[in-house]
């Protein structure tokens, strides 16, 4: 079995990066996947929150990808061969090469997005960007969107919503600006590791956002499409709902 490789990603801090990241992976965990943990970030939140977890907790490896002081890459960014859900934190304002790198090894990428209308703008044109590189499209990568940090009637999501509705990509969730994930966050554990009645809601919440993870690729057609027949509908997927072919992910 292979391994399926999820990055979550975003151009701002805060927007909620290593909150879903520690979330998805504990899900796994708890659910006995074999999972690890990887850290590109130099800000180690991820590595933190796993330092945090406590003995009896479900594993999830650590793999700690961000450069040392050294200017060298860590050499536990090593992921054991059974992983079957591999989830990756990137830094903020993550380009270039490094960006290259992350995708090249991607099969979903998750972009978390905070209601500000400046977080909003910036995520949109990282997506524009994302798409121009071509290696979403290449490499058939999947791509999803999860509003973080909504609070009731946040009407500042409509333009993203309205955004991503134009290319086809999905708004995968809206999780709650909830002090639920902040304690989760604080003792090393995740949303699905707390007491079923204080995070009923927010498991809720994140549940679309595990399952479209998890979701089995779409075997491609056997007969291939007539070219023709792909230029004549322009709202063809780019990368897909959720329900795009993915050859080999796992
Ligand atoms: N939905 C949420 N509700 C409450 N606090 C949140 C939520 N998402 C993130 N946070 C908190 O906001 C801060 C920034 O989130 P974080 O996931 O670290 O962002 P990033 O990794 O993108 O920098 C953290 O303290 C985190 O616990
Ligand atoms: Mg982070």
């Amino acid at each position: 079995m292979r391994t399926n490789t999820t990055l979550v990603i975003n151009p701002k801090g805060g927007s909620g990066k290593s909150t879903v990241a520690t979330n998805l992976a504990s899900y796994f965990a708890v659910n006995g996947t074999p999972t690890a943990l990887m850290d590109y970030d130099p800000q180690g939140s991820c590595m933190n929150w796993l330092r945090l977890r406590p003995a009896h907790a479900a594993k999830i490896h650590a793999a700690n990808a961000a450069p040392q002081k050294s200017g060298l890459r860590s050499i536990g960014m090593h992921v054991p061969q059974t992983t079957q859900q591999l989830i990756i934190d990137a830094p903020a304002g993550v380009s270039g090469l490094l960006l290259q790198e992350l995708l090249s090894r991607t099969h979903c990428i998750i972009i978390p997005v905070a209601p500000s209308s400046i977080d909003i703008h910036a995520t949109a044109n990282f997506i524009r960007d994302l798409l121009l590189t071509g290696k979403i499209r290449a490499n058939n990568i999947r791509l999803g969107v999860v509003a973080n940090r909504v609070r009731k009637s946040t009407p500042v999501y409509q333009p993203l919503e309205r955004f991503l509705a134009s290319l086809n990509l999905p708004l995968l969730a809206r999780l709650a600006d909830s002090d639920v994930f902040l304690n989760a966050a604080e003792a090393g554990v995740g949303i699905f590791e707390l007491d079923f009645a204080v995070s009923a809601p927010e498991r809720q919440q994140f549940m679309p956002v595990v399952e479209w993870v998890d979701r089995l690729p779409v075997v491609p057609a056997t007969r291939p499409v007539p070219a023709m027949a792909l230029a004549s509908r322009p709202g063809l997927r780019v990368i897909g709902n959720g329900t795009s072919s993915h050859p080999g992910l796992r």
